[in-house]
């Protein structure tokens, strides 16, 4: 398996392009099964996890072609379609589960098995079977997999999800645009990655309002459309790179990104004393002098802190001046990163859902192992402000979210290198 080394050297400066963002894309993806004409993509990251839902698409019958080294992503699905989706494929990544409603809806049946991804949590499939259920749909569980049917295809019905689940937003829209009859989804999710899927779907001919806020209506329509979308920023990436000069000094502009998909995030930067300025082909951060000062922060889903940006915002907050507490409300387990934050020297105490952080002068450099994709970063970010050589091992993780990470640090001066394994 493949390492990332990097050497802590101070200040870095310069320009980091940000990506289509990867959760955008792999809910914008399983939408072509929705219609038989081609569905086009632009701006998509070149990830692991979008190969890992291409494959998946392909075993169900879509034929997917990359462009442009991959940015285009070409989707069709005029043929016969497979209603299986296998274990071999989905247990790779948990947007596997984004299948299940536009198969139910463009066949009224579909196989789905249940999901993998990182170990961050119980991340049961409840939300987004009571969601479909309440749109006519029969779903079993079985040796693995859930059996959907419907009976004479899915109806539009009003339903509230008991928490506002980004991926059982994603099953509903895309299960209710083809289903008959006016559908209200209410306690939906809000983060940007539902309003560009809802973009992309009215794009196809669906009828959608209310993306972006907590309730969502949508009028069925027979049959949808193809269409050319772009992906939108990746606020994830887009965070992750605004902490780089946040945690070394220096200043790096992101390009492409967006200060209004990241807003809670910005506020607790400005809190711990590193400025950020919206520019007019990106996001401009710099920490000049002194420390960074310890903020607490608490994950909520969107326009909360995102979970997503947890672990790296720990890994700044490990050598802020005084202490941080975190409060980790999406994910029951996901501080995996802290035990190995600690072997570089950090000073982190973990308690069920919080994790409270001393913050150090200096962090050191250590042999550390990432263990999900987003912990997988935070101990790069780390191993750029430690004195010494960090060795990450198993950056498989952080493939599946970052594309080029050691190319991209490196153009605004870091010392990084991808050891490849033998
Ligand atoms: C998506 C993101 C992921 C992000 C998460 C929260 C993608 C591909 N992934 O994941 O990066 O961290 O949103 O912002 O977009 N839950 C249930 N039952 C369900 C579904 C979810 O209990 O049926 C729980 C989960 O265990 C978790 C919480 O709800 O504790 C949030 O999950 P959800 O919003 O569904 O996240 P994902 O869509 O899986």
């Amino acid at each position: 398996m493949d390492s990332i080394i990097v050497r802590g050297n101070g200040p870095l400066k310069g320009q980091i392009p940000i990506a289509g963002a990867k959760n955008a894309c792999l809910a914008l993806m399983p939408a072509t099964l929705l219609s038989d004409e081609p569905l086009t993509l632009t701006n998509a990251p070149r990830l692991s996890d979008i190969r890992t839902m291409s494959e998946l698409l392909a075993s169900l019958g879509a034929e997917i072609s990359t462009l442009q080294e991959g940015k285009v992503l070409a989707a069709s699905c005029h043929g016969e379609i497979n209603p299986v989706a296998d274990y071999d494929i989905v247990r790779k990544m948990r947007a596997s589960n984004l299948v299940l409603g536009p198969l139910l809806a463009r066949l009224g049946h579909a196989v789905v098995s249940l999901p993998g991804g990182c170990a961050i949590g119980a991340r049961p499939m409840d939300i987004h079977v009571d969601a479909l259920t309440a749109l006519g749909a029969e779903i079993e569980l079985k040796e693995g997999y859930l059996h959907a049917k419907t009976r004479g295809g899915l109806k539009g019905a009003t339903h509230e999800m008991r928490f506002a689940s980004v991926g059982a937003t994603e099953n509903f829209l895309m299960a209710a645009s083809l289903a008959k009859g006016t559908s209200v989804l209410k306690n939906a999710a809000r983060e940007p990655e539902i309003v560009d899927l809802a973009t992309c779907l009215r794009a196809m001919g669906a009828q959608i309002e209310g993306d972006g806020t907590s309730e969502i209506v949508i009028e069925g329509v027979d049959r949808l459309h193809g269409a050319t979308h772009p992906v939108v920023a990746d606020r994830i990436e887009l965070g992750t790179y605004m902490l780089v000069p946040a945690i070394c000094g220096g200043e790096v502009e992101c390009l492409g990104g967006r200060v209004d998909l990241i807003e809670s995030f910005c506020e607790r930067l400005d809190a711990a004393g590193i400025s950020v300025e919206q520019t007019k082909d990106g996001v401009k951060v710099s920490r000049k002098n002194g420390r960074v000062r310890a903020v607490d922060v608490v994950t909520e889903p969107f326009p909360g802190f995102p979970t997503d940006l947890q672990a790296q915002m720990m890994a700044l907050l490990c050598t802020a001046e005084g202490t941080s507490v975190l409060e980790e409300k999406i994910f029951e387990n996901r501080f995996m990163h802290a035990p190995e934050l600690l072997r570089m020297g950090a000073n982190i105490e973990v308690h069920g859902g919080h994790a409270t952080v001393h913050g150090v002068e200096k962090l050191k450099g250590a042999r550390v192992m990432a263990t999900d994709l987003r912990a997988s970063v935070s101990l790069i970010l780390a191993g750029l402000a430690a004195e010494g050589e960090t060795v990450v091992s198993r950056v498989y993780h952080l493939d599946r979210g970052y594309e080029r990470v050691e190319d991209k640090l490196s153009a605004v001066g870091a010392q990084i290198e991808r050891v490849k394994a033998d």
